[in-house]
């Protein structure tokens, strides 16, 4: 299993094409890439997966879990509403794990619905506005975590 998972919600699979005026021109295989090549670099292994699905995330944080994974996780519009995903990324901190929530936009800096995150009070840490530096940043504060513990 990775060991670090980067989990991606709904419609983040359509980066590069949907609104590249507010998630940027890179596309979802850029930042598998991205992924791929930040945990060569650590001499971690790194697994980049997205879905629209909100039981397949649940899936594979519980798997997380099981597997004892630090996870990065964008929820995307997940992160906004799904107690379901949050109780479920409580037992990934609860575990003794890491949890970094990352935005590639600034949510806080957009349309009301989004400042509020039922993700963000059970993580780790919050990463946002930084476009896919978000995910590298993201990484690198598990990085730190994992080396402090
Ligand atoms: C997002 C911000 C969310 O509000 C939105 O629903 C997304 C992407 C981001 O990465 O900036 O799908 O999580």
């Amino acid at each position: 299993m990775a060991d670090i998972l980067i989990l991606n919600g709904p419609n983040l699979g359509r980066l590069g094409v949907r609104e590249p005026d507010v998630y940027g021109t890179l596309s979802y295989a850029d930042l598998v890439e991205a992924g791929a090549r930040w945990g060569s670099e650590a001499g971690l292994d790194i697994e980049v997966r997205q879905t629209d699905n909100e039981a397949e995330m649940i899936r594979w944080i519980h798997e997380s879990v099981d597997s004892g994974s630090d996870v990065v996780m964008n929820p995307a519009a997940f992160t906004h509403f799904s107690y379901a995903i949050r109780d479920a990324a409580a037992m990934i901190t609860k575990g003794g794990r890491f949890l970094v929530e990352a935005h590639i936009s600034n949510p806080y800096a957009r349309e009301e619905f989004r400042h509020h995150s039922v993700v963000g009070p059970i993580a780790s840490g919050t990463i946002a506005g930084f476009g896919f530096d978000s995910y590298r940043l993201a990484v690198e504060a598990i990085k730190t975590l994992r080396a402090g513990k």
